[in-house]
């Protein structure tokens, strides 16, 4: 039954691929995806992604393909493989007890591919996420809730539904959700995919 549910997120994941032009010009739909057969793993902050995901897509452009991504993905959460990359001393208890993520397609993910790494992220309100950086470039978007997004050398965005943020190689980057959660849809480019995030020298 799990599998169905995978299959109709990939489906999604492919649609809203080919609907926002900036996902679609970041990469390529990858041509090597098979299905890894990865077991669930659940994390405290997975049961949010149901009970608050945040505030859905509307008047936005490609507004049906984000918010049946936005579907799938919480239809998705109680079968996925969620991680948490951080350990208590960088992040605190609270971020970890409601934050989590999980790799939809990529080197380790429940569908294999090693052209690109496509995460699904979760953040409730109220969370810090310290600056951080990786080798790969990155392109956040955005299913459902808000946060204020930061990058070295730039201003602070407040990213809703359907917006796109791309991060450069070891570009420290750093995210402020507040008043509401966000639930992100993050694809990587470039070496080092299969590495996980480093938080950024002081
Ligand atoms: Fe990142």
């Amino acid at each position: 039954m799990s599998r169905a549910l995978f299959d109709k997120a990939l489906e999604a994941a492919k649609a809203f691929h080919a609907a926002l032009p900036a996902v679609a010009e970041f990469q390529p739909w990858p041509s090597d995806i098979r299905w890894a057969g990865r077991e669930g793993h659940q994390v405290p902050g997975a049961a949010l992604v149901q009970s608050d995901p945040g505030y859905a897509a509307k008047g936005i452009p490609a507004e049906a393909e984000v918010r049946a991504l936005q579907q799938a993905i919480i239809a998705l959460a109680p079968h996925a493989e969620w991680r948490r990359t951080y350990t208590e001393e960088e992040v605190g208890q609270d971020f970890l007890l409601r934050y989590g993520w999980f790799e939809l397609v990529g080197p380790t993910g429940h569908f294999h591919s090693l052209q690109t790494r496509m995460t699904i992220g979760y953040w409730g309100p109220g969370l810090d996420y310290p600056w951080h950086q990786h080798t790969p470039e990155e392109l956040y978007t955005i299913l459902s809730g808000s946060a204020d997004f930061m990058a070295k050398g730039e201003e602070v965005r407040r990213l809703v539904p359907g917006d796109t943020k791309m991060h450069g190689p070891n570009q420290p980057h750093a995210m402020i959700t507040n008043g509401h959660p966000i639930l992100c849809f993050v694809f990587w480019r470039g070496e080092g995919l299969a590495d996980d995030p480093a938080m950024s020298p002081d």
